[in-house]
């Protein structure tokens, strides 16, 4: 979508972190914004900032996780601005134990919040966006789907494997109907995910996917959100260098595995 000039967006999970820049930035590109997220303060100050600032939002309160979430959503944007052109599916939260000690209930929580509110929302505005042969969908990811460097996140891990998949298949077949697709693997960003982490096992380490991935801030990931709207970019990577270890990754999986294991990178130490 070169043009972004008028179209209007829905961002899950927009009162914090990631899906607020990228608010604010598809605001300053000109998008009416309708910025959706559990916190609902939240999401009606980042409303109020654009609002203020020349630009159109509005904040609503919605649970990714409820079955109808995604179909108030529909309602809401149409309401307000009339029209859909960019969803962005960005909610997701973080769990921490060792796979032993993870109940069956927080992979379904997980499940619930980070994977089927991307298929409940592609349930619903996927017709409407081939019925006008136009539009952008934004599935956030993580390196968490794309590599193993940590044993203490499987659900989060494997919900975001899942949204690499479901986001490719969904480029191959949006694309050729002139629906852009961008998949977002996010390394590590400063924001608010860590204070809403579950924490099930209270002396593990947790890992980070390297010392080369500097902690960056989410004002500049949704500056290339835009630009990868604009351009039509599937994968982005907010840390490039990603590609040097999904390569040595790919060239000998066990080689890599047992570097993981030899060295991890710890980024917070819990183990006395
Ligand atoms: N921060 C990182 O280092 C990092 C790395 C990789 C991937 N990501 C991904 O980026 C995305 C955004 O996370 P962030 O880091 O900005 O975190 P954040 O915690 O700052 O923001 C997440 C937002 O989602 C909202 N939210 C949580 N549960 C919700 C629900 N059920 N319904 C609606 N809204 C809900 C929260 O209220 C919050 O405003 C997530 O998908 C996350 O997995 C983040």
């Amino acid at each position: 979508m070169e043009q972004l000039q008028g179209t209007v967006a829905i961002i899950t999970g927009a009162a914090s972190g990631i899906g607020r820049s990228t608010a604010i930035s598809l605001a300053r590109a000109g998008v009416s914004i309708i910025a959706a997220d559990i916190d609902e303060a939240g999401a009606a100050k980042v409303a109020a900032k654009i609002n203020s600032t020349d630009g159109a939002a509005f904040g609503v309160r919605c649970d990714v996780a409820t079955v109808d979430a995604f179909e108030k959503l529909k309602d809401v944007v149409f309401d307000r601005f009339g029209r859909i052109d960019i969803v962005m599916n960005n909610v997701g939260v973080l769990t921490s134990g060792r796979p032993d000690e993870l109940p069956v209930t927080e992979w379904e929580r997980i499940f619930q919040v980070n994977l089927l509110s991307v298929i409940r929302s592609n349930a619903v505005f996927l017709p409407l966006l081939i019925a006008k042969g136009s539009g952008h969908i934004v599935n956030t990811s993580s390196f968490a789907g794309l590599l193993t460097y940590a044993f203490d996140r499987l659900p989060y891990a494997a919900a975001k494997a899942a949204i690499v998949q479901i986001s490719e298949g969904l480029a191959l077949y949006l694309r050729p109907q002139g629906i852009g697709v961008t998949c977002l693997c996010p390394g590590p960003v400063k924001t608010n995910i860590m204070s809403t982490t579950r924490i099930f096992s209270s002396d593990l380490d947790v890992r980070g996917p390297g010392p080369q991935f500097d902690l960056i801030e989410p004002d500049s990931v949704g500056d290339m959100v835009v630009d990868a709207i604009r351009t039509n970019k599937f994968m982005l990577f907010t840390h490039p260098q990603v590609r040097d270890l999904l390569i040595e990754r790919a060239t000998d999986f066990d080689a890599f595995l047992q570097k993981q294991i030899d060295a991890p990178h710890i980024i917070i130490k819990r183990s006395s």
